[in-house]
């Protein structure tokens, strides 16, 4: 579905707006815009066949965390801002999550950040949240709106720390906390603060006039900058999960965080105090060894002196062998493991499948529908295209 027509609110209806929100004093009601338009280049040959935002975490696509943690904090409707064809998105998710009714806005080509919000909000009055599909968050998003509301700021954004700031946007940030500059991808020499943007936003809706039409625009290099020097964006830094999902390691390092219950998620409720979630679909037999925490979807069969866990997901109608191993580690669905292969702090695609007494571990990824034959060690990150081939006793690293 298109998001509404592109004519938007006039400044006076939207000055009301804005008033009456404030009198009210909620932040729970505001819509949000989430962007994925991106890539995933960096998790390839994971995202040669899925979008990144809708590869599987644990049990459920990725984006699902994100309308989980915006359905928390009382979000009702969210427009999903598209650069390219949303297709697995909308098959998968269709027109809601719960309460959380979903749109699609898709660009004709892809607009930038800051033109993807200006295309996905353009039917939109008010205040409203912006923020990245690929990251995984749960900061108090009432307690953003309320910081929002008081400053009077044109916009607002959620920062977290992070040990290296290079490959975000850094905010620096004035004791009253409006952003004295923001400075996406830092050099070395200009990293002073550990703060960044963690791609989570309050937008006024005249933000948008600041975004030019008819070619890519990114809020981060050229609309945030813009604001600074006007002083009319604030940054808070709140407490909780943040965590961006862009590498072999950080997607390995979020299914860990999901099953030890580290980052909040309803999935991590079920899972429960025992930190186990077979479900009742699946075949394991009594002689297999489950290691808490572990995740066994539906249809999935493990034979006999398997051991699964500790940190395993495996998703729906995998089947892992006899005497196979599965730890810290991710085998996607229909994917088949044989006998005596273990996969160790790995990532196994779906669709595919791993010969008998292979190994593989240290950050090695198996691409979907990729057929590993028997006797071969993957291994120092090794990264395996999708649908590739490999004979036996092909590869061995010593
Ligand atoms: N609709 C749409 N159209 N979305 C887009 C487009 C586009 O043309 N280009 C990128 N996006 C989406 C991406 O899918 C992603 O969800 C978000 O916008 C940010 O783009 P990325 O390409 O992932 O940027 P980044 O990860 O390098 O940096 C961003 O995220 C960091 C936090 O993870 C920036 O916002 C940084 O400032 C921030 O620190
Ligand atoms: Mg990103």
């Amino acid at each position: 579905m298109q998001p509404g027509s592109p004519t938007r609110a006039s400044a006076a209806e939207r000055d009301e707006h804005r008033t009456r929100s404030r009198r009210r004093g909620r932040g729970l009601s505001l819509p949000a815009v989430i962007l994925v338009g991106g890539q995933g280049t960096r998790l390839r040959p994971l995202t040669e066949r899925t979008r990144k935002d809708m590869l599987s975490l644990v049990d459920r696509p990725l984006l699902a965390y994100t309308f989980e943690h915006l359905r928390r904090h009382g979000v009702t409707k969210a427009i999903v801002s598209c650069g390219y064809l949303p297709t697995q998105i909308e098959t998968h998710f269709g027109s809601a999550y719960g309460e959380l009714a979903l749109s699609y806005a898709v660009e004709d080509a892809p607009l930038g950040t800051a033109g993807g919000i200006r295309y996905a909000a353009a039917g939109l009055d008010g205040p409203f949240f912006a923020l990245n599909g690929d990251s995984l968050r749960e900061a108090d998003l009432d307690e953003l709106v309320r910081f929002h509301r008081e400053t009077g700021a044109r916009a607002t954004i959620l920062l977290t720390p992070v040990a290296d700031p290079s490959r975000y946007g850094l905010v620096r940030l004035a004791g009253d906390g409006r952003v004295r500059q923001f400075l996406e991808k830092p050099r070395p020499e200009d990293i002073d603060t550990n703060l960044i943007n963690a791609g989570l936003y309050v937008l006024e809706p005249d933000v948008l006039d600041l975004v030019p039409e008819g070619r890519a625009v990114s809020i981060e290099r050229e609309v945030f900058p813009r604001l600074c020097e006007r002083g009319e964006v604030f940054g808070l830094a709140l407490p909780g999960y943040w965590l961006d999902v862009g590498t072999p390691s950080t997607y390995l390092q979020a299914h860990r965080d999901v099953l030890e219950r580290s980052f909040r998620t309803e999935l991590g409720d079920q899972l429960g105090s025992d930190y186990m979630l077979v479900d009742p679909s699946a075949r394991v037999d009594p002689g297999a060894r489950l290691v808490p925490p572990v995740v066994v979807g539906p249809n999935v069969v493990i034979d006999a002196g398997a051991r699964v866990g500790s940190l395993a997901a495996i998703g729906a109608g995998a089947r892992l062998g006899p005497d196979s191993v599965v730890e810290n580690a991710v085998v996607g669905a229909r994917t088949i493991v044989e006998e005596r292969t273990s996969v160790i702090g790995s990532i196994v695609g779906q669709d595919a499948s791993v010969g008998a007494d292979c190994t593989v571990r240290g950050l090695a990824v198996v691409g979907p529908e990729s057929v590993i034959g028997p006797a071969n060690q993957l291994d120092h990150g090794l990264r395996v295209g999708a649908g590739i081939e490999i004979p036996a006793e092909a590869v061995r690293f010593s």
